[in-house]
Formats: C-alpha cells, sequence, structure tokens
C-alpha cells in the first residue's frame, strides 16, 4: 500500500529541526576557561569508552561553528536544537562565570538568527562540572540549586533570542544509565544513588524552569525527556505487571511529579524509606506547568517478568528476527505513535516537540557521497507515525532529527554514526548524507504551504 505523501500529513507550520550537544560536537575542551566534566574524567577510565574515544576534539565545532551555521542553513531547516556546556560557562559548577565561554554562545545565537533558524537550548546534556561531582553530584540536592544559578546566567545572556530553553537532556539517562547500570559517567552502579539523583534532576529542573522565567520572561520552557514506548512482551498477567512496574520506575519517576506533582505510588511503595528525601516545596517546584515537552524516541522497550531481578523487576526482552540499527536497537516506528498517545492520555501535556529521532547505521562515503537508504527508511517511518499521533489528537508541533553530523556517541564513541551529515574525523570534512537531502526536501514541500 502506498502511503499519503508525508509533507500533505503534516501541519504547515511544523518546526524541521537538527539536533546536537556540546559534549559530543564541541572539542576544544581546554579552551576559554573550560574545566573537565564527567565525561572528560570518565571517557579517560580505560574500558568504558569503545577504543578509549574522548570528546577532546570530536567535529571541532567550538573552531568550526560558523561553517556548522551554514551548514545547518543549507540544510533547510527551521531550528536548531544545542546544548550549552556548563563547564564552559561557569566552570567550577558554581560562582564564577567563565565569559569567553558564554560569548561562544551568544555569537552561535545571534548567527542562526542572522540565517533565519530558530535556536533552542539544552542547559544540560550530561556535562555536569567535575568540580560539582566533587560536591556531590546528582545525588546532593545543593547541585539542583548550583544549576538552577547556571540557568540564570545563561538565560539572562540568550533568553531574549532563544526560541526555547530545554532544562534538562533525558534525565532517566543521567540518573540511570549514569548510577544504576554504570555505562555513563560518572558510572556508579547503585540504587540508592540513582534514586536521589532522580530527584536532584527533578528539583534541578523545577527550579531552573522558575530560574529561566525569572530572568527571561517570555522565553518557552521545557524539558526533554526519553519516555519509554513500553509494550509487555506476553499477554500474561505477570509480563503486564511487569510492565507497570517497569514503566513506575522508568517513565513514573519524571512524568508524574512533573505532570501530576507526586512520585509514582508504585514507587513510593517498593522503596519506603529508601525513597530519597523529598521537602515541602519540592513537589511543587518540580510541577510548574510547561510551555512545551521535548520526547527523544529511538526505540521501543519490550519487558518480561524476571523474578530473579530486585531492579526493577522485569527485562528487556526482544523478538529475535526484528530489524535493528547499528546500536542493536530495534526499529519499530508505531511506538512512536503508542508512547505519544499513551502520555497524551495519562497528562495534561503542553505541546509536544520530538526533539530527537534517528538512527545509527554504518555508512561509506563514496564518491563524495553517503547513500544512507535506511536512515532515510527510519526517519521517514518515523514522522509517519508522528503523523499518525497528530491524527489522532496529540498537539505535535516539530520534529528535531538526530544528529545534525555524526559525533562523539558517549560510551560508543566515534564507531556509531548518527548523523545526517557525515564527518570524516582526520579531515573534519562535513557531507550531507542522502538523509539530509531528503530531509531538506521535506521541510521546502512543507514550508510551501505556509
Ligand atoms: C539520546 C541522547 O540525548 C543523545 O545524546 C544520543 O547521542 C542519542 N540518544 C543516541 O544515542
Amino acid at each position: 500500500m502506498t502511503r499519503p505523501d508525508l509533507a500533505a500529513r503534516l501541519p504547515a507550520d511544523f518546526v524541521f529541526g537538527v539536533a546536537t550537544a556540546a559534549y559530543q560536537i564541541e572539542g576544544s575542551v581546554d579552551a576559554d576557561g573550560r574545566a573537565p566534566s564527567i565525561w572528560d574524567a570518565f571517557s579517560r577510565i580505560p574500558g568504558r569508552v569503545v577504543n578509549g574515544d574522548t570528546g577532546d576534539v570530536a567535529c571541532d565545532h567550538y573552531r568550526r561553528w560558523r561553517g556548522d551555521v551554514d551548514l545547518i542553513a543549507s540544510l533547510g531547516v527551521d531550528a536548531y536544537r544545542f546544548s550549552v556546556a556548563w563547564p564552559r560557562v561557569v566552570p567550577d559548577g558554581r560562582g564564577a562565570v567563565a565569559e569567553a565561554g558564554l560569548a561562544f554562545y551568544d555569537r552561535l545565537v545571534d548567527a542562526l538568527l542572522e540565517k533565519g533558524v530558530r535556536p533552542y537550548a539544552t542547559l544540560y546534556h550530561w556535562d555536569l562540572p567535575i568540580a560539582q561531582f566533587g560536591r556531590g553530584g546528582w545525588c546532593a540536592r545543593d547541585t539542583a540549586h548550583a544549576f538552577a544559578d547556571y540557568a540564570d546566567v545563561v538565560a539572562r545572556r540568550l533568553g531574549d533570542r532563544l526560541a526555547g530553553v530545554m532544562t534538562l537532556n533525558e534525565p532517566w539517562c543521567a540518573a540511570f544509565l549514569g548510577h544504576l547500570y554504570g555505562v555513563h559517567a560518572p558510572g556508579e552502579r547503585s540504587l540508592p544513588a540513582t534514586l536521589a539523583a532522580v530527584h536532584t534532576l527533578n528539583l534541578a529542573h523545577g527550579l531552573a524552569t522558575a530560574a529561566v522565567r525569572a530572568a527571561a520572561p517570555g522565553v518557552p520552557v521545557g524539558i526533554v525527556l526519553n519516555a519509554k514506548s513500553i509494550y509487555p512482551s506476553s499477554d500474561t498477567e505477570a509480563d503486564r505487571a511487569a510492565a507497570e512496574r517497569y514503566d513506575a520506575f522508568h517513565n513514573g519517576v519524571f512524568a508524574e511529579p512533573i505532570f501530576a506533582g507526586r512520585y509514582p505510588a508504585a514507587v513510593v511503595e517498593a522503596l519506603g524509606p529508601a525513597m530519597p528525601e523529598i521537602r515541602d516545596g519540592d513537589l511543587a517546584a518540580i510541577a510548574a506547568p510547561l510551555d512545551f515537552l521535548g520526547i527523544n524516541y529511538y526505540t521501543p522497550d519490550r519487558v518480561h517478568a524476571d523474578p530473579t531481578l530486585a531492579f526493577p523487576a522485569a527485562a528487556q526482552w526482544h523478538p529475535p528476527k526484528v530489524p535493528r540499527t547499528a546500536m542493536g536497537w530495534e526499529i519499530a516506528p508505531e511506538g512512536l505513535t503508542h508512547l505519544l498517545a499513551d502520555m497524551a492520555r495519562r497528562w495534561r501535556l503542553p505541546p509536544v516537540y520530538v526533539t530527537e529521532n534517528g538512527a545509527a547505521f554504518d555508512d561509506a562515503v563514496v564518491d563524495g557521497r553517503v547513500d544512507d537508504p535506511d536512515r532515510l527508511a527510519y526517519v521517514e517511518a518515523h514522522l509517519h507515525t508522528l503523523a499518525d499521533a497528530i491524527d489522532a489528537g496529540v498537539d505535535v508541533r516539530g520534529y528535531f532529527a538526530w544528529s545534525l553530523m555524526d559525533n562523539y556517541e558517549w560510551a560508543e564513541g566515534y564507531a556509531k554514526r548518527f548523523g545526517i551529515v557525515h564527518v570524516d574525523y582526520d579531515t573534519q570534512v562535513r557531507t550531507p548524507k542522502a538523509s539530509a537531502l531528503w530531509f531538506r526536501d521535506l521541510a521546502n514541500a512543507v514550508r510551501a504551504r505556509r
């Protein structure tokens, strides 16, 4: 069956964007007073990152930013989502501001606006200043206050020109991958540390939301969640119950405080005295109404009951013969509709943006061109399921491709390429892949209806 024309399915004012994050692209880790972050330290621990890769050089964007702005403009997108590096702006985590670091983002924002590209800034994309880690990092309440002070600095300087501010990117990853599974910085493996991090991150979001609004009234503020699209692996009662528990621990601990001002009952009951300390006023701050919600979606989570696991009593399961990306992630576009419709049913959501979606595949440059049919098909299929969500009544306003260009894929280093633009790390030459040209044409076709 041929699908209806994608351009005709998306609203004329739909926002097309591309996204990146500071540590993944900037390099220049010592420039202009930047101090190390937990990722500078973690990436240097032998065995933690494939090939021992670090973000020391990455895409050299800190020096090549002007060319990269031209590149973004050449893709014909409406918007660019980048992250501000906390260790560049407030290198010690709190206190003195590094003017030169802040000025970098100031120039970037102006250059984007000159090209007609709307800038969206994420305040925390996993690069916690190492000095703040020394003060307890995300396990210490102090970090929420330090983050709000840093948010105030950024909002005062950039807030008048930003199209949107995202407080945190994927706090689930910061808390769980960083403190429970140990595969991201800071590499801990402790349930109490994870839960403390969950609450500090939520509080940081709430306090930063208030700080940004006070410093730059009028700028839309939101958060980016990698809310999981969860399916029980079978219809048995045990698997369905496991999926519910999994949902409470993985989605509920962020969505429920933010949209309903409380932690999920299942989590509170399961943890009892192990729940992190919640002070008066915390939940009210966390539940401040948002201007938008960012959702990052890549793959669904299929879970089955596993009584041998203490936490969260469910394990991942995937059908053996599903299509997968180079990350090994199941390709299931319908999971995006499932997730968005489910969230809209459960919570009163603000307007939603898909702030990341995309795929890693092994690309090759042949005669100066990169043909990436798998990535193109992935993005096209997900935009169709996003249109399905809009048809079902979810207020989705835009889509940001992850990523503008190949970059430092955290524990996978440079081995995994998510860009719609290819980066040759020896020469730093950027080559738009076929998916980028297709994305540009789609954006233009939708824009033509405005
Ligand atoms: C989500 C993260 O925000 C981003 O940094 C990462 O590169 C992509 N997922 C792909 O794993």
